[in-house]
C-alpha cells in the first residue's frame, strides 16, 4: 500500500487527477476506452475539480472513458438532487467530454433493487476491469457502502446504512429524515476487481477510521481494511486525516524516495 501524506486536500486533489489522467491518456493513446470507478460524496471534490481544470486548460479528453459509480440510494427520485447519478453528473461528468451515456450507476429506481444490484454487477463484470477505482472512507471505515460487517469477498448488494453514515450524510438532505436507509452499493469483492485502488481522505473526523484502514487488522468491522489486501492500493492523505498513523514518518519517507 502507497500513503501519500500532503499538505492539504487540494494537493491531493491533484495527486489523484494525476493518477487518474495518466490512465485516461495511456489507454488513450493505445485506442482502449478505459473504465473508471468513480465515488459521490466530499472526498474526490479536490481531485474531480482538477480533472476538470486540466479538461478545460490542458485538453485532457475523457472522450473514450467509460465511469461507474460505487453506490447509489434505494428510493429516491431519478432526478433528485442527491441521487448519485446527478451528483456525479453536477460535480464531473457534465463537465467533461465523456459521453453521458458511458456513465453508469446502480438504478435505484427499480421497483426490485436486489435485480438492479445483481444488473450492475453484471454490466460491472463485462465492462472491467476498472483501472481506477476512487474511494472516499466514512467515518465507521465503510468504502462504498459496505458497512462495517459486510463481507469481504461480498459482491454488489442491496444494504442497509448505519445510522451514524446516515447523520454523516445528512448534511446533504433537508433533514436526516430524509437520508434513505437502503442503497445499492458495489460489494467488497468487486471493488477489490479493479486494478488499482485509490482512497482519499481528508479531515480530522477521517483519521480514526484511517489509522483502522491502513495500520489496523484486515477485518470486516472495518471494511477499508481490505486495502491491505489489494496489489496495487494508494491512499492519499490530508494532515489531519493521516494523523493517528504509527508509521507517518516512514510513509512521508518513502513517498520522498520514489519521487525521487
Ligand atoms: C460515496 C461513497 C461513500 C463515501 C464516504 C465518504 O459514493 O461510496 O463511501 O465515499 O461516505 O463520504 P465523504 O467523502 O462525503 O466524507
Amino acid at each position: 500500500m502507497r500513503v501519500l501524506i500532503l499538505p492539504d486536500a487540494r494537493a491531493g486533489g491533484r495527486a489523484v487527477a494525476d493518477i487518474v489522467a495518466r490512465v485516461v491518456q495511456e489507454a488513450g493513446s493505445a485506442g482502449e476506452r478505459p473504465v473508471l470507478g468513480l465515488a459521490t460524496g466530499s472526498s474526490p471534490l479536490p481531485a474531480y475539480r482538477e480533472l476538470i481544470r486540466r479538461h478545460r486548460t490542458e485538453g485532457l479528453s475523457f472522450a473514450g472513458v467509460e465511469a461507474y459509480l460505487l453506490d447509489e440510494y434505494v428510493g429516491l427520485p431519478a432526478a433528485h438532487p442527491q441521487a448519485y447519478r446527478q451528483v456525479i453528473r453536477r460535480e464531473l461528468t457534465d463537465a467533461l467530454d465523456i459521453d453521458p451515456s458511458a456513465v453508469h450507476g446502480p438504478d435505484g429506481t427499480h421497483p426490485d433493487p436486489a435485480t438492479a444490484a445483481a444488473e450492475y454487477e453484471r454490466a460491472l463484470t463485462k465492462a472491467g476491469p476498472v483501472a481506477v477505482q476512487l474511494l472516499g472512507i466514512g467515518t465507521n471505515g465503510h468504502i462504498g457502502f459496505n458497512e462495517p460487517g459486510s463481507s469481504l469477498r461480498s459482491p454488489t448488494r442491496v444494504t442497509t446504512l448505519t445510522e451514524r453514515t446516515r447523520s454523516d450524510n445528512a448534511r446533504f438532505f433537508r433533514s436526516l429524515a430524509a437520508v434513505p436507509r437502503r442503497v445499492i452499493t458495489q460489494g467488497l469483492e468487486t471493488i477489490c476487481r479493479a486494478e488499482h485502488l485509490v482512497l482519499i481522505a481528508a479531515g480530522a473526523a477521517k483519521a480514526d477510521a484511517v489509522a483502522a484502514a491502513v495500520e489496523g487488522p484486515l477485518t470486516a468491522s472495518c471494511p477499508a481494511s481490505v486495502l491491505q489486501w489489494h496489489p496495487r492500493a494508494t491512499v492519499v492523505l490530508d494532515e489531519p486525516a493521516a494523523a493517528g498513523l504509527r508509521h507517518g514518518e516512514h510513509y512521508r519517507y518513502a513517498a520522498a524516495l520514489d519521487l525521487g
